[in-house]
């Protein structure tokens, strides 16, 4: 159990593994002063010292935040991955220590859009295996299979961030879109929604996939789906590996029947640069095949920065939890300057509630303003109340039997 009510310049920020600068310089225009960056990825042993008593602390997907390490994170109030996954992250521990944990899950959906429509025109010009011959030495000067993009239909599977934004950049290069998504998503342009994937995959030129990775979407597209698409077409995966059968997609461009491809995610792939890439889709020249970089350009990586930096601030300076990962979501005004916001964390049990304001009045404190939200196990108050001294109710509060933690901005 821990109470907080530091000033900006004594909370300690660590940010590893070479975050974006642009992330430390909003903490120091903020007025956080007290950060400690690294480039590298500390081993366990540097971590547990750096992180004996951080406040805050900002990972990629390198520093593993699990067992021991969390133990030893006395002081931690909050989590950055300046990345998309979480899984680095034990989530769950972090939510009853009263850890909210921050990510960027939409940072990069502008590139892999633009990576999408770029390989739509190539594919259908027929590029990559005209490209592939050039370096062999070979001149393959034909117009045959090669075509414009504008006038054909793009079938997008998943209509979220990622699929609607490449919906609007196709729509402008004359292409006509349709879509399946299991949520009803409302069509964008002049696109159209298709009730059903099988239903979709007849009509199309050109399939491209972006859905999660869940149980409904493993293999979603294997042998029966990729027979449904007209000869000639084409299919694009920068999703996920496992949403589409990449042994059933290799025979199916060794038959002709598909003229062409781009894949960006595997079933298993290289866990560093320094291992060998093995696919069935190596033997052919008209498959972009890239080492999953969808994502990675150097606009994402602002993006990352700004945005799970400015989670972490707002939390830091108003409590403010808006899209954690794995915490009850508050979105909090900024405090008034003649109050105090007092903030409890709690394990979420019955009468929790009447014991706070009992705290309170007992105190003969007026509560001007009252913040609730709930998560599963964890409770999230936040109370902003006329005091002069905040001491004597956080003493209260901590002794309230499941109490987590109490945090006090003034
Ligand atoms: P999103 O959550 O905004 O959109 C996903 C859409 O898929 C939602 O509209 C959802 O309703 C729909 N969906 C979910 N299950 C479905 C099902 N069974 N059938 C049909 N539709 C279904 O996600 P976002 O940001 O657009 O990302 C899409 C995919 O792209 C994810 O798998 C993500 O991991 C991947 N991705 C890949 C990157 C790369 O480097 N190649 C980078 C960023 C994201």
């Amino acid at each position: 159990m821990t109470k907080l009510s530091l000033s900006k310049e004594k909370i300690k920020v660590v940010l590893l593994e070479g975050v974006h600068p642009d992330a430390e310089q909003m903490f120091r225009q903020d007025g956080y002063d007290n950060l400690h960056v690294l480039k590298s990825t500390p081993d366990d042993a540097e971590l547990k010292v750096l992180l004996k008593d951080a406040h805050i602390l900002g990972i990629r997907s390198r520093t593993q935040l699990k067992g021991d390490i969390l133990d030893s994170c006395g002081k931690l109030m909050a989590v950055g991955t300046f990345c998309i996954g979480t899984n680095q992250v034990d989530l769950e521990t972090c939510k009853k220590r009263g850890i909210p944990v921050f990510n960027a899950p939409f940072s990069n959906t502008r590139s892999v859009a633009e990576l999408v429509m770029g390989e739509i025109i190539l594919l259908l010009r027929g590029v990559p295996e005209k490209n592939a011959k050039a370096h062999r030495g070979e001149w393959f000067k034909s117009a045959l299979n090669s075509n414009e993009t504008r006038g054909k239909t793009l079938g997008i599977v998943g209509f979220g961030h990622i699929g609607s934004q490449l919906g609007i950049l196709a729509e402008a290069m004359g292409m006509k879109v349709k879509y399946f998504d299991i949520e009803n998503k409302l069509p964008l342009g002049n696109s159209e929604a298709i009730a059903s994937l099988h239903d979709l995959l007849p009509q199309i030129d050109v399939l491209t996939l972006h859905v999660p990775s869940t149980e409904l979407t493993k293999n979603m597209i294997g042998e029966t789906e990729l027979s449904l698409l007209p000869k000639g077409a084409y299919v694009i995966n920068a999703a996920r590996g496992d949403i589409l059968d990449i042994e059933a997609l290799a025979a199916h461009m060794e038959s002709g029947h598909l003229n062409g491809a781009a894949v960006d995610v595997y079933p298993t792939e290289p866990a560093s640069n320094s291992e060998p890439f093995e696919s069935p889709l190596r033997q052919f020249d008209n498959v972009i095949l890239t080492p999953h970089i969808g994502g990675s350009t150097q606009e994402a990586q602002v993006n990352i920065a700004n945005e799970v930096a400015d989670k972490l601030i707002k939390y830091s300076n108003n409590g403010s939890t808006s899209s954690a990962v794995n915490f009850p979501e508050v979105s909090l005004p900024s405090l008034h300057e003649d109050l105090t916001r007092v903030m409890h964390i709690h394990e979420n049990k019955p009468g929790m509630l009447e014991k706070l304001n009992h705290a309170f009045s007992s105190q003969g404190i007026n509560i001007a303003a009252m913040y609730l939200q709930t998560s599963g196990d964890v409770g999230f108050v936040i109370m902003d109340v006329q005091c002069e001294s905040s001491d004597p109710i956080v003493a209260q509060l901590k002794d309230i039997e499941g109490t987590v933690r109490v945090r006090v901005l003034h």
